[in-house]
């Protein structure tokens, strides 16, 4: 990589280009969990999740999703719209899992009646805690109706992810999702979208754990990472280009 680095995330780090409006993501293949309590490496994810998050971007991008999105000029970089990130972590919840079992008591495994949206305040020193719109607003995070805009795109991509993963033969449970306001102070869909940032379940029958195909297998030490992202990754490959044959 040629010029310096303007940031340095735990899974990507970001390069300025020749045009202040585009930067160029380099996606890593360390993985990190629990607030980077935990570290280590999954051999091959970068250049996964990278090809992951550019499939999915493009196409909520063609169904009317505005995305940071420009193009992929190497397996692990993707090049994107400069924005300022907010400091949210959107949260898209269709089954109960993770977090949301440990803090209610929701059975893991649970359909909910409707998907629930979620907002957490992105710091890791506070450990990224749950927020309340009011203690969003209280933190000048969001203006109410960048508050409501949000919330009917993360409804919106839901919708279109559930229905695609859905012809993957793959349940997404939940995911998170960033935006970035551009410079011209619209709204838009950033970060990555890939096995790091969704729990996804193979709809195969089988055993519960042997159906998860995403950064669960690392967090929870359950091995076979590397395969579960690469099949996820064909899944997706190939049920779009089955797609583009309709089309
Ligand atoms: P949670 O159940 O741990 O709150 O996670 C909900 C979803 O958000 C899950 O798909 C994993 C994803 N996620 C991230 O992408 N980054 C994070 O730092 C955390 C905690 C979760």
């Amino acid at each position: 990589m040629k010029s310096e680095k303007l940031y340095e995330g735990k899974a990507k780090i970001l390069y300025p280009t020749e045009s202040q409006e585009i930067l160029l993501t380099y996606f890593k293949d360390d993985a990190t969990a629990f607030n980077a309590q935990k570290k280590g490496q999954i051999k091959g994810k970068g250049e996964i999740n990278c090809t992951i998050s550019a499939a999915l971007f493009e196409m909520l991008g063609q169904l009317g999703i505005p995305t940071h999105y420009i193009d992929r000029p190497a397996p692990n970089q993707m090049r994107v719209k400069a924005v300022k990130i907010l400091p949210i972590e959107v949260v898209v919840r269709n089954i109960a899992a993770g977090s949301l079992c440990r803090q209610t008591g929701l059975p893991e495994g649970k359909e909910l009646p409707q998907p629930l949206v979620e907002f957490y305040f992105k710091k890791d020193e506070l450990q990224d805690p749950l927020l309340t719109d009011d203690r969003l607003f209280l933190l000048e995070l969001a203006t109410p109706n960048q508050l409501e805009e949000i919330k009917n795109m993360a409804k919106a991509i839901n919708k279109h992810l559930q229905e695609f993963f859905q012809d993957c033969n793959i349940i997404l449970v939940d995911f998170k999702l960033e935006f970035g306001i551009d410079h011209t102070g619209k709204i838009i869909l950033a970060d990555e979208i890939s096995p790091d940032t969704c729990r996804l379940w193979d709809a195969m029958e089988g055993d519960a754990t042997a159906k998860i195909l995403d950064k669960d297998r690392f967090r929870r030490d359950l091995g076979n990472v590397e395969s579960a992202y690469q099949e996820v990754q064909q899944r997706i490959l190939s049920q779009m280009a089955k797609n583009k044959e309709q089309s």
